[in-house]
């Protein structure tokens, strides 16, 4: 079972969107697929048309062993592609892992679940967290969308620094370029790689399209929603090539 992250210290760059529409590529090109909804906002949940999930106290039980992960775990409308919403006490887990409760705790609820599933997508709330650094330690890969933008490269370069401080192996973080519009100078750019050092950025990027916008309210992936758009298109070459860097 591999486990793949999409992060970034930013929010609004297109993590969420990215994270959905992999998770659904993959699931169509057969592999059994969980998307762990991290972020208690809740935005992958409500794309796959499910609602966050406010029944008790889920973390803390997860914490003390009481609920199995795979309690968790609901079915979405498409074949192999399987969600666990994003949860309110999510908010408290990370004042958990801040005061050493559930240390490697992650991993240790990723485990069992590999008989099950051949991969794990992570979708993170936009923070250095205690959370986010389990998250961080415990993905094989790391897809870090980046918008086009001085701010955003210093963000990336932030991430990097921070995967090496706490030797996370920074060589698993892969940015790719996102809401890209050609029109703009610096954007064009930064795909020709004359502007921004980003390394070990991926070939593939997305472009600013309405389509990803509309997922908000069709609430469902691109590629089902939109299958021939330059979106859909986008998507699909994202997921090869991450496909060829996870080894999947
Ligand atoms: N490539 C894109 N083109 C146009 N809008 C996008 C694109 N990617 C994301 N968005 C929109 O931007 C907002 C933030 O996207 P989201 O994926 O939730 O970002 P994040 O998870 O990084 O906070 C959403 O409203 C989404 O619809
Ligand atoms: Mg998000």
């Amino acid at each position: 079972m591999r486990i793949l992250a999409f992060h970034n210290l930013k929010g609004g760059v297109g993590k969420t969107a990215a994270a959905v529409n992999i998770a659904y590529l993959a699931a169509q090109a057969g592999i059994p697929t969980l998307l762990w909804d991290l972020d208690p906002q809740g935005a992958a949940s409500w794309y796959l048309g499910d609602d966050p999930d406010v029944s008790g106290e889920k973390v803390s039980r997860l914490i003390k062993g009481k609920t199995p992960v795979g309690r968790l775990i609901h079915d979405t409308p498409y074949d192999k592609l399987d969600l666990i919403p994003a949860h309110s006490s999510f908010r408290n887990l990370d004042v958990k892992l801040a005061q050493g409760e559930g240390d490697g705790a992650l991993k240790s609820w990723l485990d069992p679940l590999s008989e099950d599933y051949g991969l794990v997508i992570l979708d993170c709330p936009p923070s250095l967290s205690h959370l986010a650094e389990q998250v961080l330690a415990t993905a094989d890969q790391v897809f870090v969308p980046t918008i086009p933008t001085w701010l955003s490269a210093n963000s990336w370069q932030q991430l990097h620094d921070f995967m090496k401080e706490k030797k996370l192996k920074p060589a698993k973080l892969h940015p790719f370029l996102s809401l890209v519009d050609r029109r703009k100078n610096l954007h064009r750019q930064a795909l020709d790689g004359e502007v921004f050092e980003l390394k070990r950025k991926m070939r593939a990027y997305i472009p600013y399209a309405s389509d990803i916008e509309r997922m908000g309210e069709t609430r469902q992936p691109v590629p089902v929603m939109a299958p021939r758009s330059a979106a859909a298109h986008a998507y699909r070459l994202l997921w090869q090539e991450m496909r060829r860097i996870a080894r999947l």
